[in-house]
């Protein structure tokens, strides 16, 4: 949540800059912007409520003086989003700026004991209390990388946080614990961001910050120390694979349709992931006594699918429990003979990584699955494997989702040559169908755009829609309604289609939407008597179904189509795709922007 981005550069004005690297991190976070920059060593500053596009249209973000500077896309945690929350915030004489993302907890204590010492704070954020508490620090004589160091020992909660001052001019200072920051090189410029595509355009050249350490920029260095005990960190630049284009919309209206387009490569891609990456992770697996699958939203979506796949193929059925409610599930029941495998695209998200710390007290092994190189869970995980989807800008999460699904599919194959649940020729059968799933993803997509968009102008305005599957299409039916919610504000439920009869069944009426997830697989059959049941009370039925499934096709009003056969245990990943294109275009046909829903940001780091 925010994006954060820090520039220092040898010469030229760097606020375009800023403002476009806010603008490929305003996933993160987007109910106000602001930028400060330092010129003839006085603070510059435009800051305000509002989407990107528009604070810049009332305050021209590119017009401001200086060569260094650091900006803020903002969500909201303490204080309404407005002008004075707003980052950056500041110290009493305008001298320090500070942008921070996180929460800091014990902020009302502190603001107490700022405020006793006749400091002036202007806005209702946590935040603010940075900047004053560096103002006392810097008084005393300290530069700001030292009086940083100070305040990280005064401030609890997670943050990343990044400063500069007309004091101690020409550099940039930054802390993390527990929110993300990465640091971009190239030659007389320095970078620091809370994720890549901020500095894609003009630079690969990546290097770490983790938790508990300090970076100190300037144009020609970056310092990095411990916080525990001062010492210097050598850490190597890591080169990173994504392009900047792969960050731009490249002709599509939105980054949601892009991905969802890109979906067949993004499979591709995660294909390609080395044998021996699969192979650990299922030696992992297979070692344990107990197997948890954790995750949040969509990636527990994927975990739901991954666990159908590891018990159908592999014979081992893991426990998924939500990320956020694993301690107060789990309790004491872990140990080092247990593991877990940890899904989040981002790497960042604060349940998932509280639940994997949690989890490590007992020494249970970590296996992640993350789309994101050197993030927060790569360096907790005992092994990780990096899906292949390049960097995902749509808030709502598409390709991400697809490739999680590969690698559990590539995960649960290997498991089950290692288990001899299945036979050979079997586990080679199904791999086989797997290797032909981008073709089959490209052909869904294209035989289901313009469906998607004529059904949306039907059903846009309906209050409450029901997704209905069963067995592995539970995940795919939770998955549809997350999209619909997240992005088109429909109320939608996702029910087991067995279960839909103890209880849902009562809100069906005349007209009311049911959407069926109904691959032809052994749920077939137990579906087509769920949809005879909804249709007997009115119900309006949209089913996702196989191509030439004539029977299911006349008991549905609407139907979305799969052109060809596809093994049970990754049916998800076709059926799932008309629902994408089917939110997407609701989205849009309520004049809401897809890639920014309300009230959500890409990745959540608060618990
Ligand atoms: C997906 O569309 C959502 N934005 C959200 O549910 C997301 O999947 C969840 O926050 C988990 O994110 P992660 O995969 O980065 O951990
Ligand atoms: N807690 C801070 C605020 O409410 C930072 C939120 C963020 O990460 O954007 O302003």
């Amino acid at each position: 949540m925010c994006g954060i981005i820090g520039v220092v550069q040898k010469r030229g004005v760097v606020a375009p800059f800023l403002h476009q690297a806010l603008k490929r991190l305003e996933y993160r976070g987007y109910d106000s912007v602001g930028v400060t920059t330092i010129s003839d060593n006085k603070l510059y500053v435009k800051k305000d409520q509002g989407k990107i596009d528009e604070v810049h249209r009332r305050l021209n973000l590119d017009e401001m003086p200086g060569s260094m500077g650091i900006g803020h896309t903002r969500w909201a945690t303490h204080g309404p989003p407005s002008m004075l929350n707003s980052h950056p915030h500041f110290d009493c004489h305008n001298e320090i700026a500070v942008v921070h993302n996180g929460v800091i907890d014990n902020f009302m204590e502190l603001r107490l004991e700022l405020s006793k010492k006749g400091h002036k704070l202007n806005s209702e954020t946590d935040t603010e209390v940075i900047p004053h508490m560096l103002e006392d620090y810097m008084k005393e004589g300290l530069s700001l990388a030292e009086a940083l160091k100070e305040v990280s020992k005064r401030i609890e909660g997670t943050y990343a946080i990044v400063a500069m001052s007309t004091k101690d001019n020409g550099k940039i200072v930054c802390t993390r614990d527990g929110n993300p920051l990465v640091i971009g090189t190239k030659s007389g410029v320095s970078y620091v961001s809370s994720d890549i595509p901020a500095f894609l355009p003009m630079t690969n050249d990546m290097i770490l910050l983790l938790d508990g350490e300090i970076a100190s920029l300037t144009t020609d260095e970056i310092r990095i120390e411990k916080l525990s005990d001062g010492s210097s960190v050598e850490r190597d630049t890591i080169k990173i694979s994504w392009t900047a284009d792969q960050a731009q919309k490249s002709g599509y209206p939105h980054f949601m349709l892009k991905e969802i387009h890109e979906q067949p490569e993004a499979i591709r891609n995660t294909l390609r992931l080395r044998p021996e990456t699969i192979k650990e992770a299922a030696e992992i697996i297979k070692s344990s006594e107990r197997v948890y699958i954790i995750a949040m939203g969509t990636s527990g979506h994927a975990a739901i699918a991954g666990r159908h796949m590891f018990a159908s193929l592999a014979g081992i059925l893991p426990s998924f429990e939500l990320a956020s409610d694993f301690s107060d599930t789990v309790y004491d029941a872990l140990s080092d003979k247990d593991c877990i495998i940890a899904i989040t695209q981002s790497g960042e998200t604060t349940d998932t990584i509280s639940a994997v710390k949690f989890a490590k007290e007992f020494s249970t092994k970590i296996v992640a699955i993350t789309n994101v190189v050197g993030s927060s869970i790569t360096r907790l995980a005992d092994h990780t494997v990096i899906t292949q989807a390049g960097p995902e800008i749509g808030v709502a999460a598409t390709k991400t989702f697809m490739v999680q699904l590969t690698s559990l599919a590539l995960i649960a194959l290997a498991l089950s040559e290692l288990t001899g649940f299945k036979d050979t020729a079997t586990i080679q059968g199904k791999l086989e169908s797997l290797q032909k799933m981008p073709e089959l993803v490209s052909n869904v997509i294209s035989r289901n755009e313009e469906k998607a968009r004529r059904l949306a102008s039907l059903f846009y305005d309906k209050p409450s829609l029901l997704f209905l599957g069963r067995g592995i299409s539970m995940a795919t039916a939770e998955e549809g309604a997350l999209k619909l919610k997240e992005i088109a504000y429909n109320h939608a439920e996702a029910y087991s289609a067995g279960e839909s009869k103890h209880g849902p069944i009562a809100l069906v009426q005349d007209g009311y939407p049911v959407i069926f997830v109904a691959p032809n697989d052994d749920t077939r059959k137990r579906i087509i008597g769920n949809i005879m049941e909804m249709k007997a009370r009115g119900a309006t039925i949209i089913s996702v179904i196989q191509k030439n499934d004539n029977d299911m096709s006349s008991i549905a009003d609407h139907t979305f189509t799969i052109p060809s056969d596809v093994e049970p245990e990754f049916s998800i990943m076709p059926y799932v795709v008309p629902l994408q294109l089917f939110s997407y275009y609701m989205a849009l046909r309520k004049g809401y922007d897809p890639d920014k829903p309300r009230n959500l940001a890409k990745s959540v780091t608060v618990l």
